[in-house]
């Protein structure tokens, strides 16, 4: 059985995730905990090159199944060859967007069967499941304008396929993501994303040390 840790960031476009992933990979450093900070889709060599294919605006729109089975040729590879060796050698794993996104984007937004997503769940995540998944939650026109600034300020080419669609898809992924949490409320926190960022970090660790370092937790 892994011993390490298994913490996930989820939650809309522009809300958060990858400055709160970087920011907890941080405070886990300072406290003499060694994380691996990866990320989905991507987190090893052949899924980000599956990243690139499915954000690839010329691309778009695929349908939700063909994204889901994209995403899960690259979830393979990233548990196999990334999260499941952090984890046995006894290591945390923070991860900026893992299956919750699947069942968001292509199941809760894009209307991919349930039962298609629990199917893909079983064979490829099986047991490396997160043991905390820290939801940001965040109005989606104000995560998308995040969005838009940081890629101007940074210089970067136009939107992705999915910062491309329609606003009313980016209010079903808000909903979608608050229902996961709610069903799942021994793994999940929701975190309000508009909060500035040093007090949503310091909630994130708080939360961690409640859930995954008190005695008696695992
Ligand atoms: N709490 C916050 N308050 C205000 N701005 C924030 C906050 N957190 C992040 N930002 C800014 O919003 C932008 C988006 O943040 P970030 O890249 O962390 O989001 P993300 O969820 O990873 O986005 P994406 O879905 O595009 O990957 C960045 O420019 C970041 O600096
Ligand atoms: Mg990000």
């Amino acid at each position: 059985m892994p011993s390490g840790r298994f913490i996930t960031f989820e939650g809309g476009e522009g809300s958060g995730k990858s400055t709160q992933a970087r920011l907890l990979a941080e405070a886990l450093r300072s406290r003499g905990i060694d994380g691996t900070l990866t990320r989905e889709p991507g987190g090893s060599p052949f899924a980000e090159q599956v990243r690139n294919l499915i954000l690839d605006p010329a691309t778009a729109p695929h349908s939700p199944l063909s994204e889901a089975l994209l995403f899960y040729a690259a979830r393979a590879d990233h548990i196999e060859k990334v999260i499941r060796p952090a984890l046995v050698a006894g290591r945390w794993v923070i991860s900026d967007r893992f299956s919750d996104s699947t069942r968001v984007y292509q199941v809760e937004a894009g209307g991919l069967p349930l039962d298609v997503f629990k199917a893909f769940e079983l064979i490829v995540v099986k047991l490396t499941y997160p043991d905390l998944t820290f939801i940001l939650d965040i109005p989606a026109e104000v995560g998308l304008s995040r969005a838009t600034t940081r890629r101007l300020a940074q210089a970067l080419s136009g939107e992705d396929a999915y910062e491309k669609r329609e606003i009313d898809y980016h209010m079903r992924l808000r909903e979608g993501f608050l229902a996961v949490a709610k069903a799942e409320p021994h793994r999940c926190h929701v975190l309000d994303g508009t909060a500035p960022q040093e007090q949503i970090a310091a909630e994130v660790m708080a939360q961690v040390e409640r859930r995954l370092m008190l005695p008696g937790q695992r």
